[in-house]
Parts: structure tokens; C-alpha cells; sequence
């Protein structure tokens, strides 16, 4: 069975949370004997976003994961759900979330439907044109009535999230969704995650590849060894930092005539022999101007990029990522 966390629905189930972090944790720690898988870790989820949550394997990222969904109890620090702790409002709140831990044990023998009703069952209160709205949801409505075990992994996963989605949580955690995913699999894995945003929810994804993250979230939070190291857009993360790369003739008397200036003390020539500098006033154009001013004429001047991987690596590498 997929790992679904069963609560009994309350009457009073609170509608009206308005805040804007879905999710937080606060100075969440889990130890096993001496072991920390996970430290002090500082999380916020906002409403509406695709929450990345990387880290190489046993980071800490299923650990944390089951402390949110009151699956374990922390060593010390909180889950705050939709405002409520977790710890103490769990039968509250945790309905209102949906979640999918490592891969969904699915009856294989049974068709992708009958899998929704045999949970729907279990779960209670959830009507029939729920099954097929999340049926619609993840695409599986052309094959609802194939066994599972004709499904490819890809749709195996999304009927995974079609489980998950049964209660029409407002908050779907998703623990490796996209885990040995090929490269089509990952892109209708994307484009659920963007129709569920579109929905309202809010998606909690982790991760322990960049290039997966990298195409589904919006946002990423990087842990290593149980602890943050950073949180950022995808977009700031493979942005340089507000460096220039330039490709002219005489790119070293460019670089000496750069490097007198302040603001391109630190540049140097890549390995093509492409000028790195970053811009008086940070702006492109600037730097163009002064070049030709110079007598020099570059042929193009393009924002320096990241390689994502070699951030991650750097950030994960051996436990020295900076912490943010
Ligand atoms: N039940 C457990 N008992 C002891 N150690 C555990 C247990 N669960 C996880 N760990 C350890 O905690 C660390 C984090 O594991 P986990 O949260 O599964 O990492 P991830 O999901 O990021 O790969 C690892 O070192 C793992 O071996
Ligand atoms: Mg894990």
C-alpha cells in the first residue's frame, strides 16, 4: 500500500488557514543513537509554490519527510502544518495533506482504478467523481482500466500521486516521485506538479538529482548531512554571480586593461580564453561601452551561467557547504 497517513477526518477540520508558509519546521532535529540525520533544520514551504528538496542520499530528506507527516516523532523542534503543529494537531491537519513516501505500493494485479477505489475505500467519504478528477489529474484516464502491472513506472508513480490526491489535499509531499524516471516521465511529472499548483496546492518534492529538481520546482532547499545549506530559485541558482562573459580578440590585453578598475579586480580568462569580469554599474551594456571606448570590440557579451551540477557538488561535497 502507499504510504498514506490515516487520520479520521474531523468535522472541524480548520478551512480557513490564509497564511502564506504551508509548511515550516523549526529547528527540527532527528537523531538515531548518535547518528544526526537531521540538524536543526529551518524549513519554509509557501503557499502555492513546488518546493524542491534536494540532498544526495541519506541527507536526511525521507527522515525529515516522515517527522512531517507524524509518521515519527523529532528528537527536538517542530512541524508546523497549515499553521498547526503537527505533533499535537496532527488528526487535524493531516488530511489535508497528501503524501507519496519512496514508491507507491500498488496492487498489480488490479487495474489503475480499482487501486483508487480499493484506497478511496479505506480512506472513507471520498466520492466517485473524485476518483475520476484525479484520474484526470494525472493523465491516467485512457488507461484507468489496464492492470498496474501493464503501467509503466512513470504512470506507476502517477497514480501514486493520483492516491495522494484523493482527499484533495492542499499540501502533497512527495518523497523521490521521480526517481528513476527516463526524461518523458520526468516532463509529465512536471506538467502534474504545474496543473496541481495551478489547482491551488502546494507540493513539497524531493529529490536527490538536480537535473530532476531542476525541471519540475520553483524553488529548491539543499540539505547534506541533516543540515540547510541553501534555498534558492532555480534561476539563482544557475545564475553567476552578476558576472560577464566576453568573447573579443586580444582577450588578454582586455583583461589587464579590466583588471586596473575595481569592479574587475576579479577577472580572469576562462578555459576558451573568453574574458570573465563582472560590469561597471553590473550592466552588460556598461561593460560594452567600455570596451569599445577602449578600442577593443567584442563579438559577444553574454550573462556568465553555472553549471547546476557543480553547484550542488560543491554545495554537498563533504559536508563544508555553507550554511545559509
Ligand atoms: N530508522 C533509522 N535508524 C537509524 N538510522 C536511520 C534510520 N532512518 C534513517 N537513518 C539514517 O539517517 C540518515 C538520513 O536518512 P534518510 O532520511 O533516509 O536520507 P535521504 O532520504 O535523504 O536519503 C542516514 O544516515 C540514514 O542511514
Ligand atoms: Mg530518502
Amino acid at each position: 500500500m502507499v504510504e498514506k497517513v490515516m487520520t479520521v477526518p474531523e468535522m472541524n477540520t480548520p478551512r480557513t488557514f490564509t497564511g502564506d508558509i504551508v509548511l515550516r519546521t523549526n529547528n527540527l532535529t532527528k537523531q538515531y543513537g548518535k547518528r544526526v540525520a537531521v540538524n536543526n533544520l529551518n524549513l519554509e514551504v509557501r503557499r502555492g509554490e513546488i518546493m524542491g528538496f534536494l540532498g544526495p542520499n541519506g541527507a536526511g530528506k525521507t527522515t525529515t519527510i516522515r517527522m512531517a507527516l507524524g509518521l515519527i516523532a523529532p528528537t527536538a523542534g517542530s512541524v508546523e502544518i497549515l499553521g498547526q503543529e503537527v505533533a499535537t494537531h496532527g488528526s487535524r491537519i493531516l488530511p489535508r495533506v497528501g503524501a507519496l513516501v519512496e514508491t507507491p505500493a500498488l496492487y498489480l494485479y488490479m487495474s489503475g482504478r480499482n487501486n483508487l477505489r480499493a484506497v478511496a475505500s479505506v480512506l472513507g467519504g471520498v466520492p466517485r467523481s473524485r476518483i475520476d478528477a484525479v484520474l484526470d489529474l494525472v493523465g491516467l484516464r485512457a488507461r484507468q482500466k489496464d492492470r498496474v502491472r501493464t503501467y509503466s513506472l512513470g504512470m506507476k508513480q502517477r497514480l501514486g500521486v493520483a492516491i495522494a490526491l484523493l482527499q484533495d489535499p492542499d499540501l502533497l509531499i512527495l518523497d523521490e516521485p521521480a526517481n528513476g524516471l527516463d526524461p518523458a516521465g520526468i516532463v509529465e511529472m512536471r506538467d502534474l506538479m504545474h496543473r496541481l499548483t495551478a489547482e491551488g496546492k502546494t507540493v513539497f518534492i524531493s529529490s536527490h538529482l538536480l537535473t530532476e529538481v531542476q525541471q519540475i520546482c520553483t524553488r529548491v532547499s539543499i540539505i547534506n548531512l541533516g543540515e540547510l545549506v541553501k534555498v534558492s530559485t532555480i534561476e539563482d541558482l544557475i545564475s553567476g554571480h552578476g558576472e560577464f562573459v566576453v568573447t573579443l580578440e586580444r582577450a588578454q590585453e582586455a583583461l589587464a586593461l579590466v583588471k586596473a578598475h575595481p569592479w574587475g579586480k576579479d577577472a580572469r580568462l576562462d578555459t576558451r580564453g573568453a574574458l570573465v569580469t563582472t560590469a561597471p554599474g553590473k550592466r552588460g551594456r556598461d561593460l560594452n561601452l567600455f570596451l569599445v571606448d577602449a578600442g577593443f570590440a567584442p563579438d559577444t557579451i553574454a550573462q556568465s551561467t553555472q553549471d547546476l551540477e557543480q553547484v550542488f557538488l560543491e554545495l554537498t561535497n563533504s559536508g563544508t557547504g555553507e550554511i545559509q
